[in-house]
């Protein structure tokens, strides 16, 4: 029989897409409420950074944010204004998705309804891919980290913002006592305990990769001059690389057939 925790920590595709559609009007309140406003500041952090791995290649071209939900990232992307690029969004969640066109309205029309398993877009076609605290909530880790390699091209940074529980022992117990028992309690209240959400988010974090577990996935997909940023005692982790060569294109890599014309998935309107 599935222990409470088994159950809270169902990563199957149909829950969570059904837990973030359903906590979706009020996941940016919670976002910033529950983490004291430092969400936006890791977001801001990590697009500073991101920027300046680009500051002498001049662009981009086009930027992917995988699980994108409501377009947080992107929106600090946009605002850093210091890429010049095409910028998309994916999220398997329409409500995520729709609250993202409402905050990005100029580039609604490429902020697509998609897996982040199966990304339906041409191999080497972004510069950039990005992926805030969306990569633990994929069911298969090993499956998005390469579908985020394979759309990214050769030269281009394959990059994630990821929870991580802090290693300090004068941070690591009160943050303990905080994130498993604390923070559940008032994200239940506030969205009236659905589909136990917040102690989903407790769970996948202490049993997700560490930031140097996943940095060794990311070289065995095919990037490298991997750099893992701490922030806020490492409880959130920027870690990113370059895609140097193509070790996937033109492989038979299983997800190939289903690269699409993404002309016609980015003029997906609503
Ligand atoms: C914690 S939210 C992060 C949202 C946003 N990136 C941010 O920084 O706030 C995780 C998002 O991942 C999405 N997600 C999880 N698994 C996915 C998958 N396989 N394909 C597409 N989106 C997925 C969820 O719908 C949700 O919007």
């Amino acid at each position: 029989m599935q222990t409470q925790n088994q159950k809270d920590l169902d990563k199957s595709p149909e829950r969570v897409k059904r837990m973030f559609g359903s906590i979706a009007p009020c996941y940016d309140f919670l976002n910033h409420f529950l983490s004291f406003g430092v969400d936006s500041s890791w977001r801001r952090k990590a697009v500073k950074i991101l920027v300046s791995e680009f500051a002498e290649s001049g662009g981009i071209g086009a930027l992917l944010d995988v699980c994108c939900g409501t377009g947080d990232l992107i929106r600090e992307f946009v605002r850093a204004n210091k890429l010049p690029c095409e910028f998309c969004g994916i999220d398997f969640s329409d409500a995520m998705i729709d609250l993202a066109r409402k905050k990005l309205p100029s580039i609604s029309n490429k902020l697509v309804v998609g897996d982040a398993m199966e990304l339906p877009f041409y191999d080497g076609a972004f510069g950039l891919v990005s992926c805030a605290f969306g990569l633990r909530n994929i069911c298969n880790t090993e499956c998005g980290l390469r579908e985020m390699i394979r759309v990214c091209k050769s030269g281009g940074v394959v990059a994630t913002l990821e929870f991580a529980m802090p290693q300090n022992q004068l941070i690591k117990y009160p943050y303990k006592l905080y994130f498993k028992y604390i923070l559940p309690r008032i994200g239940e209240l506030l969205t009236w305990n659905k589909n136990g959400a917040y102690n989903y988010l407790h769970q996948s974090v202490i049993n997700f990769d560490n930031p140097k577990t996943i940095s060794e996935k990311m070289q065995q997909l095919g990037l490298n001059e991997i750099k893992i940023i701490p922030m806020t005692f490492g409880i959130a982790n920027l870690i990113y690389g370059k895609k140097i060569f193509d070790k996937l294109s033109n492989t038979n890599s299983p997800n190939n057939f289903l690269a699409v014309n993404r002309s016609n998935i980015l003029s997906n309107k609503k």
